[in-house]
């Protein structure tokens, strides 16, 4: 499983320039592949779903070339499909399916497609828009569950499309709007084809409205006007045929926009917060009023034509309840922006959300319930009440459902507290890159990780610099040693890869004041220091999977206002990211007569040779395995101990941390 460990983000400010947006960019490849002329589309979206629809218009024949730096040159055909037999594979894009099946069943002639998509599309609803399509003489046959992908197309029946008669009076064709706006979407967008009059009657009240109005602006844009009464109504006139407009601008993604306005209302008061580029007061799309709702939590907005910024406000965010139905994407933000906020947050309106790349209020639900967060799903709203005192977060590790935008949301707990997002790279489908993004601009809780040899001092001393500076300390040496402690109560054989690891990922561990720590209730901090338990730690420690299934452990504690972390591993594999890295060690000899010295104090039993000759085997064993081999990273300072006190380790790591810190931080 392919995962991404978030450490708790401390605030976020800078510009971020947003990707092309997917509602247009797809709307545009279409309109220009069937428009009169070549259109050059600049800062086109280059992700998952706009990639569905380039393979698709090119399958059908339709000639697109890259220009360079995302600008690209369609040659539009004029209101004809040239590939008159194809099957097409559309993944999860809802924009691009609904609207080439509209376009395919309304190209008229031989034609015969083939639709399909991912599992999970062929769980998202179409009969509505095949209905509609049938009235205009299509033949849709479903060729799974009746109402869903996939789909036969076949080419219109020119007798059933309308003859002598029909050409005069407009025909009139019935289309549901309240499931998604993506049908009338589809079929307005394709009813040009038709070269008649036509009118179309919305039935049910129409959601998510701003997705239409996208539609309709682009349409004018290649030449086509709707007239329309209200949102119930739509007529074309005849004879319309779309034209290029010559050169498109994409405008960048409002949705997309939403995470990083969203970082920067929660981010720290007092930063400069977050700006985006690309959208602002003169785009054509809903889910730029995304901004509004901040607005309305508290968050400080401004905004210039193409730009929108977002500040953390001094009083904190306040819980809202608001209609979504006209922002269902960027509304999910608010889901997780509702965590900052003092208050309960209800979303209304949001039925759409269970048709989507997932059923996004379930997922919702479950998510943030592992995270510890109160949320309650009614048919067509969320109710979100923020964490507190009796109901903190925890950290926790998040599914995301094939669907981007849960991906991308989540990213923003971490605001609160470490997480892991599991399969993050299902952001391709509208943001290939928002994770590089959000690192860009976020700052997260700062981590010194100490490595070294067993019996080097780097636990007293990592200790002692954690509490020197108010942050959290993690010896992950001690979690190797709870593992092997819990084996040997539990009978489990040392060599016994998955079964070690079962027993690592399930231990109970409490770290309680002055080293003391409970294991599955019971204290074991005496225990846990035996040389019988150190030799049997590097044995267990030596395995992958038991070092895998301790891995988010670690990361858990990355939190704010910063970590200590010391072990083998905490530079290289653990905190990669670490902001100052040492390795600590001394001699073999000197590390001997400490360990000796150790073991006395606790009046546990002790023996200066054996010790040292079982100290080079455990630092043999360290350095020589596979997994995170015992090693000085590149980027690691040397902090050699054999003539240096406590006191005098733990200034010079401090001193490091200020030089780091007044540098970087
Ligand atoms: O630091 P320590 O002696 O408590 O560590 C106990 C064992 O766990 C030691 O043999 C090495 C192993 N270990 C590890 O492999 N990776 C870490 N990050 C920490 C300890």
């Amino acid at each position: 499983m392919n995962f991404l460990d978030l450490p708790q983000t401390l605030s976020a400010s800078g510009d971020i320039r947003l990707p092309g947006s997917k509602s247009i960019s797809n709307r545009a490849l279409l309109l220009a592949a069937l428009a009169d002329g070549v259109t050059e589309i600049r800062n086109l979206l280059v992700s998952d779903d706009t990639a569905r629809m380039l393979e698709a218009l090119r399958a059908l024949g339709v000639e697109i070339t890259e220009s360079g730096a995302g600008n690209w040159r369609v040659h539009g055909a004029a209101g004809r499909i040239p590939v008159r037999r194809a099957e097409l594979f559309l993944g999860n894009a809802g924009t691009a399916f609904r609207s080439l099946t509209a376009v395919l069943a309304l190209a008229g002639g031989d034609a015969d497609y083939t639709l399909t998509g991912v599992p999970r599309m062929h769980e998202r609803p179409i009969g509505d828009l095949a209905d509609a399509l049938r009235q205009l003489g299509a033949t849709i046959d479903y060729l799974g569950k009746t109402g869903y992908p996939p789909l036969r197309v076949r080419g219109r029946r020119e007798e059933e499309a309308g003859g002598e008669q029909g050409r005069e009076a407009a025909r009139t064709v019935k289309i549901r709007g309240d499931v998604s706006s993506q049908f009338l979407t589809g079929l307005l967008l394709a009813l040009p084809l038709m070269e008649e009059n036509i009118v179309v009657e919305v039935t049910g009240a129409l959601i998510s409205r701003p997705y239409v109005e996208i539609t309709l602006n682009l349409m004018a844009r290649f030449g086509v006007s709707v007239e329309r009464q209200g949102w119930q109504s739509f007529r074309l006139p005849a004879g319309a045929r779309y034209v290029s407009p010559g050169a498109f601008h994409v405008e960048g993604d409002a949705s997309s926009a939403s995470y990083f306005l969203a970082m920067g209302a929660i981010g720290a008061a007092g930063s400069n917060g977050v700006r985006v580029e690309g959208v602002g007061r003169q785009s054509i799309q809903g889910d730029v009023r995304f901004a509004e709702a901040l607005a309305e939590m508290g968050a400080t907005i401004e905004t210039g034509d193409h730009w929108i910024s977002a500040r953390a406000p001094s009083a904190g965010l306040r819980g809202i309840t608001l209609d979504c139905n006209s922002i269902p994407d960027a509304a999910m933000t608010l889901a997780i922006v509702a965590l900052f906020a003092k208050g309960e947050t209800t979303l209304a309106n949001i039925a759409s959300w269970r048709v989507k790349e997932t059923d996004r209020i379930a997922a919702m639900v479950k998510e943030l319930g592992k995270l510890g967060a109160r949320a309650e799903a009614g048919a067509d709203c969320l109710r979100v009440t923020p964490p507190d005192a009796q109901n903190p977060l925890r950290p926790a590790i998040i599914d995301t459902y094939d669907d981007h935008r849960m991906a991308m949301c989540f990213s923003l707990a971490s605001f609160a507290l470490p997480l892991r997002i599991n399969n993050p790279e299902c952001v391709a489908k509208t943001f290939p890159d928002y994770f590089r993004a959000f690192a860009r601009i976020a700052r997260p809780a700062p981590v010194i990780a100490i490595d070294g040899p067993t019996a080097s001092g780097k636990g007293t001393v990592a200790a002692r610099v954690a509490a020197a500076l108010g942050f959290h300390y993690l010896d992950s040496g001690a979690l190797y040693r709870l593992a092997a402690l819990a084996a040997r109560d539990k009978g489990v054989d040392d060599r016994d890869e998955a079964a070690l690891a079962a027993l690592a990922a399930g231990l109970e561990i409490v770290f309680l004041p002055e080293g003391r720590v409970l294991l599955n209730g019971e204290e074991v901090s005496l225990a846990l220091r035996g040389e019988a338990i150190s030799a049997a730690a590097s044995r267990v420690a030596a395995l992958p999977a038991v070092r895998a299934a301790l891995l988010f452990r670690q990361r858990a504690l990355h939190r704010a206002p910063g970590l200590v972390g010391d072990g083998r591993d905490m530079a290289s594999v653990v905190f990669p990211d670490a902001a100052l890295k040492i390795f600590l060690t001394a001699s073999p000899e000197v590390r001997a007569e400490r360990r000796f010295r150790q073991l006395r104090e606790k009046g546990l039993p002790a023996d200066r040779a054996a010790i040292l000759s079982d100290l080079r085997a455990r630092d043999e064993r360290d350095r020589s395995r596979s997994a995170a081999p015992l090693r000085r990273e590149a980027d690691a300072r040397l902090l050699d101990t054999d003539a240096l006190d406590i006191e005098a380790a733990v200034a010079q790591v401090l001193a490091w941390w200020s030089e780091v810190a007044s540098v970087a931080l």
